[in-house]
C-alpha cells in the first residue's frame, strides 16, 4: 500500500494502473476510520483492481469552526486499518495541496441540496461538492463508494456527477451499526460514556417507527419519533423529516412517494448525530 500526499504523484501511479486497464475504485473519507468506512473499503477492494482511499478533513464543508478543529485526526491508525483491508493507495493531501487557491466554485444542484442538512448547514454541500469533484478529477475512478448514513449527501453527489458529466458510478452502501444499533460515525468518539449509552435510542426509535407506521399518517410517525427521542433529556431532535428518497423532498402523505425515507439529526449533548430509516412503499394513513 502506498501513502501519497501529492496530487501529481497519485496521478502518475494511477496513470500506470489505467494503462494496464485496471478498474479503479475510490472511497472518499475524512479519516478517523471505523468499521463503517472499512465496509466501503472492503466492497471497493472486491469490486475493483485498484482501491484508492482518500483521507482528508475537508475544511470547506465545515460550517462550524469548532467542529473542524475538533474533528478526530488519526492518520497513522487509519493507514494501519487500510493496509489490513487491502487498500492500494491512501491519498492524504494537505489543505494547501487540495486548495492552493481558495475554491470559489458555487454549485446549485437544485432542491436536493436545499432541504435538511442543506438548510441547516449553509455551505456544507457546496464544500462536499468542491472536494468530491476535485477527488473525482484527480483519481478518475470507475466506481466511488459512499455510506447511506449520509443519505442526502449521496443524492447531492449523484446530482453533481450528472450535472458535471463526471463518468463515475456512484455506489451506495448500507449503514453499519454498532451492536446496540447506533449508526457508526467518527463523531461517536466524542460522546461521553453516559451519552454513548443513551445514543442507541435514536436507531431504536427509528426501527420502532417502522412497526408503528402502518395506518398512521406521516405527521403521526414524525411526532412519535420526535417525542420518543426527546423523552430522554440529553437528546434534542434538530429535525425529523420523512422524504421522497429519490428527491429528498419532505412528504406529507405516504402516497407522494414509493420510497419514503426518514432522516433525522439529533443533538446528543453537544454531539450532532444523524441517521435514517426506510419505510415500506405501500403505507396508508
Ligand atoms: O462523508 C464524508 O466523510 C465526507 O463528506 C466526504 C464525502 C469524504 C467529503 O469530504
Amino acid at each position: 500500500m502506498k501513502i501519497v500526499n501529492k496530487i501529481q504523484d497519485l496521478k502518475s501511479y494511477l496513470a500506470k494502473e489505467k494503462q494496464d486497464k485496471k478498474q479503479i475504485g475510490l472511497v472518499p473519507t475524512m479519516g478517523a476510520l471505523h468499521a463503517g468506512h472499512l465496509s466501503l473499503v472492503k466492497r471497493c477492494v472486491e469490486e475493483n483492481a485498484v482501491c484508492v482511499v482518500s483521507v482528508f478533513v475537508n475544511p470547506t464543508q465545515f460550517n462550524d469552526k469548532h467542529d473542524l478543529e475538533t474533528y478526530p485526526r488519526t492518520l497513522d491508525k487509519d493507514c494501519e486499518l487500510l493496509q489490513a483491508a487491502g487498500c492500494d493507495y491512501v491519498f492524504a493531501p494537505s489543505v494547501e495541496e487540495m486548495y492552493p487557491e481558495p475554491d470559489t466554485r458555487t454549485f446549485d444542484f437544485g432542491p436536493v441540496m436545499q432541504v435538511m442538512e442543506g438548510a441547516r448547514r449553509p455551505g456544507h454541500f457546496n464544500g462536499v461538492a468542491q472536494v468530491v469533484s476535485k477527488l473525482f478529477y484527480i483519481v478518475e475512478p470507475d466506481n466511488a463508494y459512499f455510506g447511506e448514513k449520509d443519505f442526502q449527501q449521496i443524492a447531492v453527489i449523484r446530482a453533481m456527477v450528472e450535472q458535471l458529466n463526471i463518468p463515475v458510478h456512484i455506489v451506495d452502501c448500507p449503514i453499519m451499526r454498532e451492536a446496540d444499533g447506533l449508526a457508526m460515525s467518527s463523531r461517536n468518539t466524542r460522546l461521553t460514556p453516559e451519552q454513548r449509552q443513551k445514543a442507541p435510542l435514536i436507531a431504536r426509535t427509528l426501527k420502532e417507527s417502522v412497526t408503528f407506521a402502518p395506518g398512521k399518517s406521516v405527521q403521526e410517525v414524525i411526532d412519535f419519533v420526535v417525542k420518543t427521542i426527546e423523552q430522554e433529556p440529553v437528546m434534542k431532535v434538530e429535525y425529523y423529516e420523512i422524504v421522497d428518497g429519490h428527491t429528498m423532498q419532505p412528504i406529507h402523505d405516504w402516497s407522494e412517494t414509493d420510497y419514503p425515507v426518514g432522516c433525522i439529526t439529533v443533538y446528543c449533548g453537544e454531539v450532532r448525530l444523524i441517521d435514517n430509516i426506510k419505510y415500506a412503499s405501500n403505507l396508508k394513513g
